[in-house]
């Protein structure tokens, strides 16, 4: 006899109590704690080597007649215990989880949703507000050849205009043509080409997107940082649609109550160029320390697209089998450019741009 099956020491219906009661005392116990649902129905209900099996052939077969009745009926009772035991073990596997000292009652591990970094957030800012005027999103590549970032921007080779954008160039271009080489834009201005080249007027764009220079970090300066340019070109635009254009833009940035003014300025690919410049926002334009104390923050460039921009661009338009679409006696058009990280610095009053970088999360959740 398998030695796992308990001994019956008598048939009389005490003895028949106590072994049932022990069984009964067994299935409690096993359910109690977590409880794997076929194991725990093989090991009972199990066909051949299950414990009712095996106690009911030790016990039945060799009983006297009288006996079958009562241990049937006994049996009967321990089968429905052991049956409701192994549905609720299969109902309720979290409840055996719980049993077993994890507490699903309690909260979850929270996880924060992420958030838009300030400067992505700022830069999609600006972008809206010119999708707005029905202006698209352009694109262009970081790694840019000599005469899109300079040359057909009117920066000719060796011109002085180029100290301005202290540039990184690529390893190895010393073989090529010197507008081929290639180097890490300076600036977004090189999408205005391309997109020109690619297309004929009307063009409204927007150009997000990461610029380079040579310049070393400090409190408001960075190697690479971002911009957003724009281009609008079309019949009889002029420098008053450039000036309510930008002055919208400015309001709808930092509020309605912000004034602009348009300083002379320079650029080779504008020409009129102007310095825009914005009352302040932190001293309502009475002087204070952040505008040291004129009233007014320097904040984008932009000016009339240059006729020699126009030529070099209509230049390669024809060398590519493109008619000719930008002759400056019957197109014009404005551009400007403004530095993301200047105007995110301004809107939360961050006075580090390296903060933006860090990957500080102190820094960081103060924009969630
Ligand atoms: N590209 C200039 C810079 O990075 C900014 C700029 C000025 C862009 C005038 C323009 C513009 O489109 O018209 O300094």
């Amino acid at each position: 006899m398998n030695e796992d099956i308990p001994q019956l020491p008598s048939y009389d219906e005490s003895s028949l109590d106590a072994a049932f009661a022990t069984l009964a005392e067994e299935v409690r116990g096993e359910t109690s704690s977590h409880v794997d649902a076929e194991a725990f129905r093989l090991r009972w209900l199990g066909r051949k080597q299950g414990r009712l099996k095996l106690i009911s052939d030790a016990w039945l077969k060799s009983s006297p007649a009288e006996a079958r009745k009562p241990l049937g009926m006994r049996f009967n009772q321990l089968k429905q215990q052991i049956e409701v035991a192994l549905a609720d073990a299969i109902a309720a596997p979290a409840t055996s989880a719980l049993k077993a000292g994890i507490d699903i009652t309690l909260p979850g591990s929270v996880r924060a949703p992420g958030i838009e970094h300030p400067l992505l957030k700022t830069m999609h800012e600006v972008v809206a507000v010119f999708h707005h005027l029905g202006y698209s999103t352009a694109l262009g590549p970081q790694v840019e050849s000599d005469f899109y970032n300079f040359e057909a921007l009117n920066f000719p080779p060796n011109h002085p205009a180029r100290d301005t954008q202290d540039t990184l160039v690529l390893a190895g271009q010393q073989a090529k043509a010197s507008r081929d080489r290639l180097l890490m834009r300076t600036h977004t201005s090189p999408v205005q080409i391309r997109t020109m080249i690619a297309e004929a007027p009307p063009i409204r764009i927007v150009v997000p997107g990461k610029v380079h220079r040579n310049d070393a970090a400090d409190a408001t300066h960075s190697p690479v940082f971002h911009q957003v340019e724009g281009l609008c070109v079309d019949t009889n635009i002029t420098f008053s649609d450039l000036k309510g254009t930008l002055d919208h833009a400015m309001k709808a940035l930092f509020g309605s109550g912000v004034k602009t003014r348009f300083f002379p300025s320079f650029f080779p690919f504008t020409e009129p160029s102007a310095d825009v410049q914005i009352s302040c926002i932190f001293c309502a334009g009475k002087g204070c320390r952040k505008c040291k104390h004129s009233g007014w923050i320097e904040l984008l460039g932009c000016g009339m697209v240059d006729p020699a921009v126009f030529a070099s661009v209509d230049e390669q338009r024809v060398a590519q089998g493109k008619e000719a679409a930008y002759d400056p006696a019957k197109v014009t058009g404005f551009a400007f450019g403004m530095g993301v990280e200047r105007i995110a610095m301004i809107l939360h009053g961050v006075s580090e741009i390296g903060q933006f970088y860090s990957g500080d999360m102190r820094f960081l959740e103060q924009f969630a």
